[in-house]
């Protein structure tokens, strides 16, 4: 499973890509309205393309389907690794249709049960987000609709992937591995919680102490 970060704070974008597993960037106008108001998301997109090697996703905010495809063909011609975000009604349908023939691509955002991941896989998406985080909020099981879209594209060979979003902590990582998702994309605080472990901290210092210890012994 690919891990991704989910965020348009280019600092933290910058800290995590020096680890070396990180392989996209997810953005939503909330997280570009947290990381960077009063800078173009144009400006923030690409300047995120220039720091990660990978695809990179902007959101779509028309409202009706011509509009989501002049604004879909317009944040695709921002870098050549942007995807563009469109989320899954009827009027996103049509449009992921029209520019998914296009060869711009989409991924499908927004997505809170099984059957929007596959309409948005018939008409040519190559991502479907899943929402764990908002789905557990109200008390569903967000990680299900993640294990049932996965089954169904296997068992019907679909080629769209699978990107876990909306994940909270580093439980969600493991279960979304677990049940297949191909992409995890994470918040940078998520991404420092997967490396950390209380056990690793004392390790490490037991193991320094014994070092100076050994050192004086020898001196
Ligand atoms: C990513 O593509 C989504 O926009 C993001 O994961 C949503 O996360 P949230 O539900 O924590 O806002």
């Amino acid at each position: 499973m690919k891990i991704w970060l989910d965020t348009a704070n280019v600092d933290e974008i910058r800290a995590a890509a020096r680890f070396g597993v990180v392989s996209g960037v997810t953005t939503n106008p909330s997280l570009w309205a947290k990381a960077a108001s009063g800078i173009e998301y144009r400006e923030v997109v690409v300047e995120i393309c220039s720091v990660i090697e990978g695809p990179v996703s902007a959101e779509c905010v028309a409202q009706d389907v011509d509009g989501l495809v002049e604004e879909a063909r317009s944040i695709a011609s921002w870098h050549p690794n942007v995807v563009v975000k469109i989320p899954l009604d009827e009027t996103g349908l049509e449009a992921i249709h029209r520019v998914s023939r296009e060869g711009i691509k989409v991924n499908t955002t927004l997505i809170f049960q099984p059957n929007q991941a596959m309409l948005a896989a018939e008409a040519g998406a190559t991502y479907v987000s899943p929402f764990v985080g908002r789905l557990d909020d109200i008390g569903h099981d967000g990680m299900a609709v993640v294990r049932d879209i996965v089954e169904i594209f296997d068992r019907y060979h679909f080629s769209t992937h699978v990107l876990a979003a909306s994940l909270r902590h580093p439980l969600h990582v493991i279960q979304a591995a677990k049940a297949g998702a191909h992409i995890a994309t994470v918040p940078y605080a998520v991404l420092q919680a997967m490396f950390k472990h209380p056990l690793t901290d004392v390790g490490m210092q037991k193991f320094l102490e014994d070092a100076r210890k050994a050192a004086t012994v020898r001196s």
